[in-house]
């Protein structure tokens, strides 16, 4: 494959290869499985998530994990190509995501992938996971073009990037300790309310009272681009002590507080994230990532964006959290990279960093428009 070009997306522009790429996620407690089309776009998507699963424990449990991974995965994939209406030998190509994760449930998703590739003889693309994050709002009709500012804030990053193009990510901010997605779990459990925290969290927010309580800004004014919310959430545990020695932690106490932590964090991310597009001197903010499915943070980043003359772009609900649609998508702007050795293995961990540029004439121009 390599040097036969890969023109992708954009179906008001030509492209000099059409691929379709099965798509396999299996990274941590969701098997998601794909079908992407680099001239019709997406053309299945399904996905498991494990929730109710985990639910009891308050957590993903790993070994859990992989073992409904393997009782999904290959049912996924024949919905998905039910559903397509196409069959395996139509496809160019096998993407999974390689890592990071948990390394059980990456090797599910690995080894299926592998063997059917191996089994019809087409390229392996191993997938970095945040990578499929933060290009998945290019999976929307309406795409962002590079270069751009992305904030990634996920159960397990908060992270600032300027992209430049498909694997040129410079990375501007990181989490110090617990990452967005994670105190929004977290603080939901001090709040008592059930895994996964986030959504359920944003649900009581809805009937919290601005302003009644007050928590921290962590590292809101700092000088660099790097989160904390750790000591977000020990305030938060402080507060819910105080209302309950006071007698007075009761639901609409609850849902202030949630309120009150909700809007911390996005008045943190918003704070950081429009300094680095002023920084950069850029026009265009991605929101991906689980926490970026938040409705509050969404209305706050579009109404601050419009007043600067900036642009925010977030993937469609379906693609915030884990899926395997970004995967599929991702594997067909890498098609180029594919091997056809098919001893496969995961990398639990991965820094985006160590990823190669995708530079190929025409692949970040016809996926994501013009750079000027
Ligand atoms: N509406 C919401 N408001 C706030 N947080 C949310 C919302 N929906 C989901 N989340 C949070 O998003 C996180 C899950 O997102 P995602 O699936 O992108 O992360 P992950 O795959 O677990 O982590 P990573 O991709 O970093 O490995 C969870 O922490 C969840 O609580
Ligand atoms: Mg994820």
């Amino acid at each position: 494959m390599a040097g036969s070009g890969c023109w992708i997306g954009s179906r008001k522009k030509a492209f000099e290869v059409k691929v379709q790429i099965l798509g396999i996620e299996t990274s941590c407690d969701e098997t998601g499985i794909a079908l992407y089309d680099t001239e019709r776009g997406l053309r299945a998507h399904t996905l498991h998530s494990q929730i109710a699963l985990h639910a009891a424990y308050g957590g993903v449990v790993p070994e859990l994990a992989s073992r409904d991974h393997v009782r999904r995965i290959v049912p996924l994939i024949e919905a998905v190509m039910r559903e397509a209406g196409t069959t395996l030998d139509a496809i160019d190509g096998v993407a999974y995501t390689q890592g990071p994760g948990l390394a059980g449930a990456l090797l599910v998703g690995a080894s299926v992938a592998s063997a059917l590739a191996m089994a019809l003889d087409k390229p392996l693309v191993g997938v970095h996971h945040l990578e499929g994050h933060l290009l998945s709002p290019l999976l929307s009709e309406d795409k962002p073009s590079f270069p751009f500012v992305a904030l990634l804030v996920s159960g397990g990053h908060s992270q600032l990037f300027f992209v430049r193009g498909v694997g040129q990510y410079e990375l501007l901010g990181d989490t110090l300790d617990d990452a967005a997605g994670e105190a929004f779990d977290k603080a939901a459990q001090l709040l008592g309310l059930p895994y996964p925290g986030g959504p359920a969290l944003a649900q009581l927010a809805r009937d919290g009272r601005a302003g009644v309580v007050r928590l921290p800004r962590p590292l809101i004014d700092a000088p660099h681009f790097h989160f904390s919310f750790s000591g977000l959430k020990t305030a938060v545990l402080t507060l819910v002590r105080q209302l309950q020695h006071e007698g007075r932690f009761n639901d609409q106490a609850r849902a202030d507080v949630a309120l009150e932590f909700e809007t911390a964090v996005v008045d943190v991310l918003a704070a950081k994230a429009f300094k680095a597009l002023r920084q950069t001197h850029n026009k265009r903010l991605v929101v991906a990532g689980g926490v970026g499915a938040n409705q509050s943070l969404r209305a706050r980043f579009v109404k601050e964006a419009a007043a600067l003359g900036v642009r925010v772009y977030f993937p469609e609900m379906a693609f915030c959290t884990d899926n395997g649609a970004m995967i599929a998508l991702v594997g067909a702007l890498r098609i180029t990279e594919g091997v056809r050795d098919y001893a496969f293995h995961v990398r639990p961990r991965w820094p985006l960093s160590e990823l190669t540029a995708v530079v190929e004439k025409g692949v970040g121009d016809a996926c994501c428009g013009s750079t000027t």
